[in-house]
């Protein structure tokens, strides 16, 4: 990795969506870190994997030092989240706060670890949280991935505005159903074709990291394909 060149961080770099987004900000030309708690596999030729829980402040902590220490932050890609079913009134206590951490306070970590990073860099930089259709469109059977998707949505208006004048940029992704393994296999006889490509959501993260994105923030960008 460079000792020069700022660094394109991708959290949950190791899932369907976080491997196509890496592989993607490596031919972009930016050095890329894969944060995750297994490295992504297939490999990413050209990233560099970081073990990082980012349910762990320490681990953020100490990511942020390796990723300052090879050459700062030029981006950070929230990747990392999960999808499980739940009634709002009747998940548990643990249920409850670990899935909110998962797809929202893990990345809301990782995010203001880089924003923090970014200001004393004092040149910018791009954040991009990817977060889910459900943040915007209510559903029933799903209350805590609904209330962290759509805490993460606010999270992303917020920062954007508190770091308006920095040139740090604060941005997300809203894919529908994504075409990915886990989705073929959940969901068996479903037509495919109308579910996006991880590919092409990371083309529009990899939009939002390019200099012409640089007046745009705050943006929630709809990926739907046809779904
Ligand atoms: N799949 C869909 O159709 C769909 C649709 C809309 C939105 N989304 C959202 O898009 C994002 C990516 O989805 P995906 O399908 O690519 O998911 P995925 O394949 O299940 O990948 C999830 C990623 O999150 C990481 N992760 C989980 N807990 C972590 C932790 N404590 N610390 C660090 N990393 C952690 C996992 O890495 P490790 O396990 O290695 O730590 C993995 O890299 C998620 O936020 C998801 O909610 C997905």
């Amino acid at each position: 990795m460079s000792a020069q060149r700022r660094i394109a961080v991708v959290g949950g770099g190791s899932g369907a969506l976080g491997r196509a987004v890496a592989v993607r900000l490596v031919a972009d030309g930016f050095p890329v870190v894969v944060a995750a708690r297994r490295p992504p596999d297939p490999d990413v030729p050209g990233a560099v994997f970081v073990h990082c829980d980012l349910g762990v402040p320490s681990d953020v902590e100490a990511l942020d030092a390796r990723v300052r220490a090879d050459g700062g932050w030029a981006a950070v890609v929230n990747a990392s989240g999960g999808y499980a079913g739940d009634l709002a009134h009747r998940i548990g206590e643990e249920e409850r706060a670990a899935r909110l951490d998962l797809n929202l306070l893990g990345p809301w970590r990782l995010a203001a670890s880089a924003a923090r990073a970014m200001e004393e860099q004092g040149d910018g930089g791009r954040i991009v949280n990817v977060i889910s259709r459900a943040a915007v469109e209510v559903a029933a059977g799903q209350a805590a991935y609904q209330v962290a998707k759509a805490g993460l949505l606010r999270l992303t208006e917020v920062m954007a505005r508190e770091l308006l004048d920095s040139g740090i940029t604060v941005n997300a992704v809203l894919p529908s159903v994504m075409d990915t393994p886990a989705n073929r296999r959940g969901m068996p006889g479903a037509d495919t074709s109308r579910w996006v490509p991880v590919e092409r959501v990371a083309a529009a993260v990899s939009w939002l990291l390019s200099p012409e994105a640089g007046p745009v923030s705050g943006a929630a960008v709809p990926v739907y394909g046809r779904a």
